[in-house]
């Protein structure tokens, strides 16, 4: 491992364009493979795999080491980068030297520790490239912008994250005309009428939908775009690792990372995982919908994002093994529950056929207490009385995570709407974590329901 230790003459600059010389160091492909020898070890040079596993990929693509031979890639928290020719900048801004040969211009352009995570939520999602943006609506906002013009028009499912609702149902067409006819995306016929020749441009859907937990038939939805010239944008949020949409034939994968690939619950951050084509359009400097809105990562952001995709798979599994044993329990119990792990549920084959091997079904449980009160009853005692849970929105994170859908996260639909999608009224979504041990949470479960089964008086008092 000694070409991992910084050259004494690179030292003071670091970077590969300085070495030891006042040029900018363009002598090309000797250089850059020395240099991409000292930066980073891995075989597949920009995420793009056609392995079955995502971990696998995960483990194969390259691994970044620090400026001085760290273990862990070093930060480059620099908003500008400096060259040593002014020839160089204009060659930048021309587009002719990129990010892709290590030369940066401005971070809210590419930044290298950015696309350093960038590149493992390509080889997670097995796409060609990726870029990670400041949140997830960021991500689907402005990928919907860079594929979609004034006057065009998108279907999309009709169980999709409230915030996603929204940004289709009234602000694209206030602000651009570009206007959306949601399906239901488990009905074909359905989404093949709503298409409009060469007036819609994408097929927009979750592969696991929230809060409905709906499970999508990817590969046969792609047909059907495709052979219309659609493009498919997929939201894989409530299913990394499990669920692979991009192998199953979509064009573009979305990602709140707030959610499972951060797992901590501390940072908004999300992700456009697609072609290199794609990601390189969202940069340019005239048309890039990143580039000139500007949702940017702070590359230390990226650094601790970085760090906790080597134990998503980890975690990804053992937030689906408690979901698989509480849903069934619970199912025991006479409880509704809705989880695609369940073999009545609608979807259960479907995901079967699709999923990654020895992942799960997904780590999100729903239970339908019929009523708004019932579920707040039931949540209220979970969290207060038990310590089961959070009441709180959001996912993937080590503590359970407790909410009724229909008056927080999918507010802002109405009520046809929230019909429409199967959201009833008493719909309580749980994230399930995987702190404390699996038993000591499920007595905490079963003390909750007992003392709400036999109090029911308890929360009018409160
Ligand atoms: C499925 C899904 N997509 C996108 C988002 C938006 O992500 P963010 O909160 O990171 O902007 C959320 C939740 O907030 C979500 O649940």
């Amino acid at each position: 491992m000694a070409e991992t230790v910084a050259d004494p003459k690179t030292f003071m600059f670091g970077g590969k364009k300085r070495s030891g010389s006042v040029t900018d160091d363009l002598g090309q492909d000797d250089h850059l493979a020395a240099v991409t020898k000292k930066k980073a070890l891995g075989v597949v040079p920009f995420g793009f795999h056609h392995m079955d596993d995502p971990a696998a990929a995960l483990a194969n693509s390259r691994h970044e080491f620090g400026e001085h031979g760290g273990v862990n890639m070093s930060i480059e928290a620099s908003a500008t980068f400096t060259v040593m020719e002014p020839e160089t900048m204009r060659r930048m801004f021309s587009g002719e030297l990129g990010a892709d040969r290590d030369f940066f211009i401005y971070s809210r352009h590419f930044n290298p520790t950015v696309l350093n995570l960038s590149r493992q939520m390509a080889a997670l999602e097995g796409t060609e490239a990726a870029y990670c943006t400041s949140s997830g609506m960021s991500a689907i906002s402005s990928v919907l912008m860079q594929l979609c013009n004034t006057g065009d028009h998108v279907v999309a499912s009709r169980t999709l994250y409230g915030g996603t609702h929204a940004l289709l149902t009234h602000f694209f067409p206030r602000l651009s005309n570009i206007s959306t006819t949601f399906v239901d995306v488990g009905d074909m016929a359905m989404v093949n009428d709503a298409i409009q020749l060469g007036k819609t441009k994408v097929l927009y859907l979750e592969s696991m939908s929230n809060p409905t937990l709906m499970v999508a038939n990817v590969p046969e939805l792609c047909r059907i775009a495709h052979d219309k010239g659609v493009k498919v944008v997929v939201d894989n949020t409530f299913a990394p690792m499990v669920l692979s949409p991009a192998r199953l034939g979509a064009d573009v994968v979305v990602h709140s990372i707030s959610k499972y690939v951060s797992g901590g619950a501390d940072i908004i951050a999300g992700a456009v995982c697609g072609p290199a084509s794609l990601v390189n359009s969202m940069m340019d400097l005239h048309q890039g919908a990143l580039m000139l809105l500007g949702p940017t990562m702070n590359a230390k952001v990226a650094f601790e994002l970085s760090e906790r995709i080597p134990h998503l798979s980890l975690r990804v599994k053992e937030h689906c093994n408690r979901a698989l044993v509480y849903a069934t329990r619970m199912k025991n119990l006479g409880l509704k529950v809705i989880y695609p792990g369940l073999e009545e549920h609608p979807q259960h084959k479907l995901l079967k056929s699709m999923a990654n091997k020895d992942y799960g079904y997904g780590g999100i449980l729903c239970l339908d207490m019929e009523t708004e009160e019932r579920a707040n009853r039931l949540m209220y005692h979970l969290q207060n009385y038990t310590q089961f849970g959070l009441m709180a929105v959001s996912l993937g994170y080590y503590e359970t995570l407790m909410s009724c859908s229909g008056s927080s996260t999918s507010s802002e639909m109405n009520t046809e709407e929230k019909e429409l999608a199967g959201i009833s009224p008493g719909l309580v979504r749980m994230s399930i974590g995987y702190s404390g041990t699996l038993e000591q949470r499920w007595s905490q479960f079963e003390k909750a329901l007992g003392r709400m089964q036999q109090d029911t008086g308890l929360f009018n008092k409160i």
